[in-house]
This record gives structure tokens, sequence and C-alpha cells, in this order.
């Protein structure tokens, strides 16, 4: 018998997929067309591959910079913030931990939306505390002034996807400097910008401001999106040195890597590969859209996206609809039983997907 906290006993564990070419074994496929992760399509930032490839496997046998030295100090000039208020992590995600380690005790209350991120609820009940979740607007999007009304004198943070996964909804800078004026100073905000890149319309939140006006929020953005580094897993905080200085006391003091901190760097001058990957994305985007459009007499309604996926709503049982399209060779993400998420791809994905689509559509339904 081993014995496990009762919040850790009940936590649902993330399943992760298999590897594509162990699936595709499975399936007698090849070629299969991965859009199932929101990875970056065009692949790692050419100039972060070549950096790569200079001293850093050489040197593989010593421990990486715990200050990530180089990396601060480029993207704290790059942001205009001082360095001391950023924190790197082992992928984005690796600062939602900790953030809930650092400023939660059990029994405590962390606000949040739903479906958002299925991270949240975990972090937090890792830790013995509570995810009060507040349904989506009937838009799909954050529904920031239930969520003010959430909080409680047990609430000690509030998580915000913006763009929210996996509905690719974004909520507006006048939203969230309302929702900010109701939050009770003490409580830390945590804004997840994953898909920061992506998100170019011009009424999206502006989270900066309101940490530059001092205010406790903790601004997480990712190397893994647009970047394309995913793999080497490493993401940063922005934050107030207070929270910074409180998190990196329980942050393992190696927690990204030599080779991560080395390619992040070189990805975060490479702005070409930035511009590539969000018009690859829009034009992709737009393509879906049209496509979608076409097979609303199926049933198949889908959201706007301000990030690199769509969430759909297929009018047919998603798992279904999800093993007709796998046999096709298309890999993509059921969420629930009637939704599914598609990240877009390249070109040719996307129409082999939208082919894909229209077969497996006339399977289920
Ligand atoms: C909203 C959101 N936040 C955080 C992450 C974690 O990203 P990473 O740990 O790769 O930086 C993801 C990844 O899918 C995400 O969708």
């Amino acid at each position: 018998m081993i014995r496990v906290p009762h919040y850790v006993a009940s936590i649902q564990p993330y399943v992760p997929g298999k590897p594509v070419e162990e699936l595709e074994r499975e399936l007698g496929i090849k070629d299969s067309v991965k859009l199932a992760s929101n990875e970056n399509p065009l692949g790692p930032s050419p100039k972060a591959v070549a950096a790569l490839s200079g001293n850093t496997l050489g040197t593989l046998n010593r421990y990486p910079d715990g200050g990530n030295y180089y990396l601060r100090q480029a993207l704290a000039k790059k942001l205009d913030v001082s360095e001391d208020s950023l924190i790197f992590g082992n992928g984005s995600n690796e600062l939602l931990d900790i953030a809930v380690r650092t400023f939660m005790e059990p029994g405590e209350d962390a606000v949040m939306a739903w479906p958002s991120f299925v991270v949240y609820p975990m972090a937090v009940q890792a830790v013995g505390c509570n995810g009060i979740k507040v349904p989506l607007t009937e838009d799909f999007r954050h529904d920031l002034g239930a969520m003010a009304d959430a909080i409680t004198d047990k609430t000690r943070m509030v998580f915000i996807a913006n763009p929210n996964n996996p509905t690719g909804t974004i909520n507006t800078k006048a939203e969230f400097d309302s929702f900010m004026s109701r939050v009770p100073k003490d409580i830390i905000v945590v804004v997840d910008e994953a898909y920061f890149e992506y998100a170019t319309d011009e009424s999206y939140a502006d989270s900066m401001g309101h940490l530059r006006q001092g205010r406790n929020l903790l601004i997480l953005r990712t190397f893994s999106k647009a970047y394309g580094l995913a793999g080497l897993r490493i993401g940063y905080g922005i934050t107030l040195t207070s929270i910074a200085s409180e998190m990196n006391k329980i942050r393992e003091p190696f927690n990204t890597s030599s080779p991560a901190q080395v390619a992040a760097l070189a990805a975060l001058e490479d702005d070409e590969h930035i511009e590539n990957s969000v018009r690859v994305n829009a034009a992709g985007k737009e393509y879906l859209y049209a496509e979608l459009a076409k097979l609303e007499g199926m049933g198949i309604k889908y959201v706007p996206t301000h990030a690199n996926f769509i969430f759909m709503l297929p009018g047919v049982d998603a798992g279904a609809l999800n093993g007709a399209l796998l046999k096709r060779g298309v890999i993509i993400r059921p969420m629930g039983e009637k939704a599914v998420r598609v990240t877009i791809g390249l070109e040719q994905e996307n129409k082999a997907f939208i082919k894909a689509l229209k077969e497996a559509m006339d399977e289920v339904r």
C-alpha cells in the first residue's frame, strides 16, 4: 500500500498521445498529419537550429547557466523590463506549477475559466487547493465579470488564458481593465499568453500595462508555439520583482537546459520566423474558415480564433469523428464529446484535414 494525499489521488492525469510513428504502425498508415498539439508547422526557428549546432552539444557535460544570463539580458531589453522581473521555466507549464507552489496553501482557491488549459486545475489540485471553474460566455470567451464575482476570501490566484486554449478566443483591453479594477490587490492574476504572438487583434488586452502599474500579475509566455521550440521546453514569466524572487526560492536551480537557452536566445532575434509563422497561420485560418463555411450544411460550427488552432463543434460525437479522422491519417484533439480542437497547419496539411473531415463526417453522421 502506498499513501497518497486524497487531492493527488483524485487528479485526472494528463494522457499523452502516442508517438506518431507508433500510431502510424498501429493504424497501418503513413505520412500522417499531426494537428493535435498547437505546434508550429513551419518547424523551429532556423536561427535557433543554427545556434544549436554551435558549441552547445560539446558542453553538455556542464550544467546549464542557472541564471539564464544571456537570455535574460536579451529578453529584458526586448520587453523593456528589468532583468529581475523575469523568471524562466521548463516550458511555461512549469511556471504554473511553481506559481501555485509558491503562493497557495492547501484549502485555498484559484479561479479559472472552463474549458481552459487543462493544466490549471491539475496544478492547483496537486497542492491541495481548489480550482473554481467559471463557465465561458456563450461565445466561448472568458467571462471576466463572472470570474471577478467568483473571487472570495479564499481566492489567492486567478488564471486567465488569453488567447484561451482550447477555444482560441481573446479578452479585450476594456474587459481586462474592468476586471483588474475589481480584483483585490493582494490576489495574483496569472495571464497565460502562450499564443501571444498570434494574437494580433488591436483590441487584445494590455496585461503589460497593468504590470507596469505595479499590479500583482504574472504574465506567462513561451518559446513552444510561434518560436517553434516546444521540444526544448522553455518559457518565461514577466512579473513584479517581488513575485519573481519568491518563485525563485522554489525553482529548481537548473530548470532550463543549455540547448533550450541557446536556442531561445537565437529564436528571440529571429523576427523573420515569427513573421512567417504568423503569416502562414493567418493564411491557413482563412482557408479553413472558407472550407468550413462550405461544410456548414453538415452541421459543423467553429469558433473564430486568435491563436494557431480552431475549436470546432462538429455536431457529431467528437470521439467517433476523431477515430474516423485517425483512420485517414489526421491527428486532432477531441475535447469532450461535443468538440474538437484542430491546429492550423501548412497549406497541404489543412487541405488533407478538410478532405479527411468530409469523408469522416460522411462516415459518422
Ligand atoms: C494556454 C497554454 N498555456 C501554457 C501552455 C504550455 O506551454 P509550454 O509549457 O510548452 O510553454 C500551453 C501549451 O499547450 C497552452 O496551451
